[in-house]
């Protein structure tokens, strides 16, 4: 195991994210996973839920982990996605969220937000959607926001300042992805359809 690797990951604050070395890519027919950043955004997801903290309520935002209940071990959460219908999701705008939640996680989905039709483009209305979420945890509540980079620049330009807590990114190497010395945020489909490097942030109350 690369040992930089290792102390970046815990300095982050994320301990409990895999390295590079023993992080297992996820490979679901769903999406066709392993093609894009789902492959690393998923098992990122999943070790951060299970670090060994409390979950208390949960809250996903975007209605992603549902799709690969067959094999992950999916917490009972609230489940809010604007367009997209499916069991036990709420077609709910972002901001029209309320509630209070220990435990927030979003994936691949804020970018979206005031971004993309049919929403009019505007800049700034995804960084107030993760504001308005982290405005939504309990005093101890934690969220971890994934955002493919180069997709909303605003965006990137915001997450690149550091407002999380603690922030790592990926990007792609050959058919894996490691982890960047600093954060990186490249160009979306510049090599495949999909993201080059991958933003995944813990935001808290
Ligand atoms: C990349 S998709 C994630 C869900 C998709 N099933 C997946 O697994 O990739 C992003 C999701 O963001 C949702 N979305 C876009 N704007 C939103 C908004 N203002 N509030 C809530 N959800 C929104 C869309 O409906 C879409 O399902």
């Amino acid at each position: 195991m690369d040992s930089d690797t290792t102390d970046r990951d815990t300095t982050a604050g994320f301990s409990s994210t895999p390295a590079t070395s023993t992080l297992q890519l996820f490979d679901h027919p769903y999406n066709t996973t392993i093609l894009n950043e789902r492959a690393v955004e998923i098992p990122v997801v999943m070790a951060w839920l299970y670090r060994g903290d409390p979950l208390g309520d949960v809250l996903e935002v975007g209605n992603v982990l549902q799709h690969y209940g067959d094999v992950l071990d999916v917490p009972t959460r609230r489940i809010v996605d604007r367009y997209e219908t499916g069991p036990h999701v709420e077609n709910l705008d972002v901001f029209d969220i309320t509630g209070r939640y220990d435990t927030i996680i979003t994936i691949s989905t804020v970018e979206h937000v005031g971004w993309d039709p049919p929403e009019p483009r505007t800049p700034g209305r995804s960084v107030e959607a993760i504001e308005h979420l982290a405005s939504l945890l309990t005093p101890t509540g934690r969220m971890l926001v994934t955002v493919p980079t180069g997709w909303n620049q605003p965006l990137d330009d915001w997450l690149a300042d550091r407002p999380a807590a603690a922030a790592v990114t990926f990007r792609r190497d050959g058919d894996g992805w490691v982890l960047t010395d600093d954060l990186t945020f490249l160009p979306y489909g510049a090599t495949t359809r999909w993201a080059e490097s991958v933003f995944i942030g813990e935001f808290r109350s």
